[in-house]
């Protein structure tokens, strides 16, 4: 028994090291909700075999339909059903084109034409460009009479396509105008922010101050000049990483970016002649986990406010440093980001005496007009009517300091999501109203592992609603768009391209699990007995629907009425398997018997699919509740999932439960003790045993011969401690753990002492070790 209870000491002393391990204590980490297994019927896929690489995709609302680029090949597919393909067309390299780009020395893999590159023309064609082996060229493509066709007006699509497939980049057409940030040449190595088909063509200068060693994310258009009170232009913002020229670090550091240009500018007159004369750029911070080297931007979303003031940039960042598994989510309000180019301070190079440059704040005079401003009244007063107007001495300054000094900070300072597990890729935001009136920011949040994640925050408190995966594959989620008008979610990977609804509200089957679920497009409608979706008008008729997206309060709910109980029959010496899934990952299941909470003596194995009687005798008979116990917010709700009857063979007639007299089954306890007791001591030895040869390691312990590799992924995901402090401690991987998350449950009243650390566990285990060696 001394040994039990160092078992004990043991697991409970690692708990808290556990917690801390899997990011519990990390702010704003969560785990998802619920988890939409693959191939779930509210699921689209589309795929075509053979083809590849579905990674350019274009909604065309007007048309009804999702144009998605693969691999040589463009699809037209119905929006409403994207397995069902209206259309398509081929654009493949000739054979010539491929051998010369072998012959380049490229893997021939990437010898293909992989469409980049595809928007919407304002006379309804299309612009279409493609890596082309090697080689970028873009097209115009037109969808008349339910057919896709290529004109055959093949130009360059150099700077505008990339000549890598592997290359990130980022392209944008406004006003039949495409902006492109990509690489000018064959070997990658000339960035370039261009604009092309507008009466100047313009593009970045050369130099590491401007683009140095670039990835290219993403582009958006702001139209600031609405509303404007000084007339200021429209703008258009890059998001980027690149190689800082503002650090002393031992090596070359990579930092996030935000950089915008106004869209009027025409380039300078005899400096930066047909170049950005207002090309303005800034540090992007999300200060995740500090001290630690930036993350690192993989996406930006554009929420859209009427108001372009309050829009939001939504922006998904994963860790440097390649041993953490951590993505954020961070926010900037689109005028804090002008106004930081407009308002603040530049850096400026200082040469240092070891012949290299410092970037300090500039303090001394600006020239007027201010450096990469667009045109405005104030210029326009002054005769300046296009940047070709503009002074020398500003061109100039731009030309060598296109660095502003702060950088720019999320909303709240921090993260609204930290994530611990599969790297965010990808990410889209709506807003969606619910039923208290109010608009809520919903994030759609892909993963490298094919998942796409529902997250929402609640006045600073992040909950994930669900996380659904939508490839068989765990495929990176390249693209990722929404379609409010017909409400459902795109996304593509190089396996294929799926669609889902923007929300399933009949996924939860009762008032409890639909309130909790806290999705702002449903509600429980009570006169209907379902979870439905919100419409657009429904938020002023309240009276039968209930819904708590901030406060996760279900009390309103109405008691949902008796389980339908199911009876089960075994043998003597037999075992017996009763299921019970638990609804949601964020509940804890309880098993009772004969309405008392069940414990180890009663024989039985709690798992995350149910409950396992390994050796049924007649005491097993009885009725089984399986019990799910939700607490958000300190409430606690409870949920019958199951109920079952345990008839011994032969008694199934009779009609009331077995009631054996009381002093035989206090006898038939007492032997159950005994042997229960014996086989845990057993148990406890063997897993002892394990753990000092390392034939598996207890996360938090430090393991000597086998340390694991990454101790959240090693943890099986479930460990079900027995309530009430009991005699036993029953260590049970979870069957079907496939999922990542590390999560450590508790049964019960268990208790877990906080000021043990990671260190008492190896002391412990060396105790032990002692111990069983006696
Ligand atoms: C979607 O389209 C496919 C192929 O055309 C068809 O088999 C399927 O039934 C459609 N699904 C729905 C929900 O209409
Ligand atoms: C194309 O897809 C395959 C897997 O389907 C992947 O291995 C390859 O890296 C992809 N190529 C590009 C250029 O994305
Ligand atoms: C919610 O959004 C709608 C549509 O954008 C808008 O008309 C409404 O005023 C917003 N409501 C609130 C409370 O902000
Ligand atoms: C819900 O039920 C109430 C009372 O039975 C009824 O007055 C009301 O019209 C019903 N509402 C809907 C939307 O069916
Ligand atoms: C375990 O359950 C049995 C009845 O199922 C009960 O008599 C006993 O007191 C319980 N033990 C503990 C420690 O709660
Ligand atoms: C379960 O067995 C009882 C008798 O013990 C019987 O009355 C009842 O109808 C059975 N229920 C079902 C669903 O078979």
């Amino acid at each position: 028994m001394f040994l039990w209870v160092l078992v004990c000491w043991l697991l409970f002393c690692c708990l808290p090291a556990i917690q801390v391990i899997c990011g519990t204590h990390l702010p704003g980490t969560v785990v998802p909700r619920k988890t939409v297994p693959y191939n779930d019927d509210t699921m689209t896929l589309f795929r075509v075999d053979d083809v590849q690489n579905y990674s350019s995709m274009l909604l065309r609302e007007d048309l009804g339909l999702l144009l998605l680029g693969a691999r040589e090949a463009v699809y037209a597919l119905d929006m409403r059903n994207i397995s069902h393909k209206k259309t398509e067309v081929q654009w493949s390299v000739t054979h010539d084109e491929q051998v010369d780009c072998t012959n380049k020395g490229k893997n021939s893999h990437d010898c293909w034409n992989y469409i980049r590159v595809l928007h919407a023309l304002k006379d309804g064609k299309m612009y279409v460009c493609g890596t082309n082996a090697f080689s970028p060229a873009c097209n115009f493509m037109t969808y008349e009479e339910g057919k896709l066709s290529l004109q055959n007006k093949k130009e360059d699509g150099k700077g505008k396509c990339p000549f890598d497939p592997h290359q990130r980049y980022a392209s944008l057409m406004v006003d039949d105008v495409l902006y492109s940030a990509t690489t000018m040449n064959f070997l990658g190595s000339e960035p370039v922010l261009l604009r092309s088909f507008s009466t100047t063509t313009l593009r970045t200068e050369f130099k590491a101050t401007w683009l140095n060693e670039p990835r290219f994310i993403s582009m958006e258009e702001v139209p600031e000049s609405q509303g404007s009170t000084v007339g200021d232009d429209d703008k258009v913002y890059l998001f980027f990483n690149e190689v800082a020229v503002e650090y002393d670090f031992y090596s070359k550091l990579t930092v996030s970016r935000v950089a915008r240009v106004c869209k009027g500018d025409m380039g300078g007159q005899r400096t930066l002649q047909k170049k950005w004369t207002s090309f303005l750029k800034a540090r992007l911070d999300c200060p995740v986990l500090q001290p630690s080297l930036p993350f690192l931007l993989q996406d930006v979303f554009l929420w859209r406010d009427s108001d372009w003031r309050k829009s939001v940039f939504y922006a998904v960042f994963t860790s440097q440093s390649g041993s953490a598994d951590l993505s954020a989510v961070c926010a900037y309000n689109v005028e804090d980001v002008s106004q930081i180019f407009s308002k603040e301070k530049f850096k400026t190079p200082v040469a240092v005496e070891t012949s290299h440059n410092k970037w300090v704040m500039y303090s001394g005079e600006l020239p007027v007009p201010r450096p990469g401003a667009c045109i405005d009244d104030t210029a326009r007063q002054q005769g300046i009517r296009s940047s070709l107007d503009l002074p020398d001495k500003v061109l100039q300054f731009v030309q060598t300091r296109p660095l502003m000094d702060p950088a720019a900070q999320p909303l709240s300072g921090g993260p609204l999501l930290v994530k611990r597990g599969a790297l965010v890729t990808r990410i889209a935001v709506v807003s969606v109203a619910a039923l208290d009136g109010q608009n809520y920011t919903v994030m759609f949040i892909g993963t490298d592992n094919g998942f796409v994640e529902k997250a929402v925050n609640y006045n600073g408190e992040t909950f994930i609603i669900e996380e659904i995966q939508l490839f068989s594959q765990p495929v990176p989620i390249e693209v990722l768009r929404l379609s409010v008008t017909t409400g459902y979610l795109y996304a593509s990977s190089s396996y294929g391209a799926a669609q889902v609804p923007l929300s399933t509200c009949g996924r939860y089957r009762s008032c409890i699990d639909c309130v909790l679920a806290r999705d702002p497009y449903c509600a429980w409608d009570v006169n209907e007995s379902s979870c439905t979706t919100l419409a657009p008008s429904q938020s002023l008729q309240t009276g039968n629907l209930i819904q708590s997206v901030k406060d996760a309060d279900a009390s309103q709910c109405p008691n949902p009425g008796p389980v339908e109980r199911e009876n089960v029959t075994f043998t003597m010496g037999s075992s017996v398997k009763l299921s019970c899934r638990r609804g949601s990952n964020q509940a804890v299941v309880h098993w009772l018997r004969d309405n008392q909470l069940l414990n180890r003596s009663s024989g039985g194995y709690m798992y995350d699919d149910g409950l396992l009687i390994p050796k049924a005798s007649a005491a097993t008979a009885g009725q089984y509740e399986c019990q799910s116990v939700e607490s958000p917010k300190g409430r606690k709700y409870y949920t019958t999932l199951a109920v079952y009857q345990l008839l011994k063979e032969g008694e199934g007639e009779k009609l009331t439960p077995p009631q054996p007299e009381a002093q035989a089954q206090g006898h038939r306890l007492l032997t159950l003790w005994v042997v229960v007791g014996v086989l845990s001591t057993a148990l406890g030895v063997l897993l002892v045993w394990n753990l000092y040869h390392g034939h598996f390691c207890l996360p938090g312990c430090t393991c000597t011969r086998n340390p694991p590799s990454s101790p959240c992924r090693a943890t099986p995901a479930q460990m079900y401690l027995a309530p009430e402090g009991a005699s036993g401690v029953t260590l049970l991987p979870d069957p079907n753990s496939n999922n990542n998350h590390c999560e450590v449950t508790f049964g019960g009243s268990a208790q877990v002492p906080s000021s043990y650390s990671a260190k008492h566990c190896s002391l412990v285990l060396q105790y032990i070790d002692d111990e069983s060696e006696i």
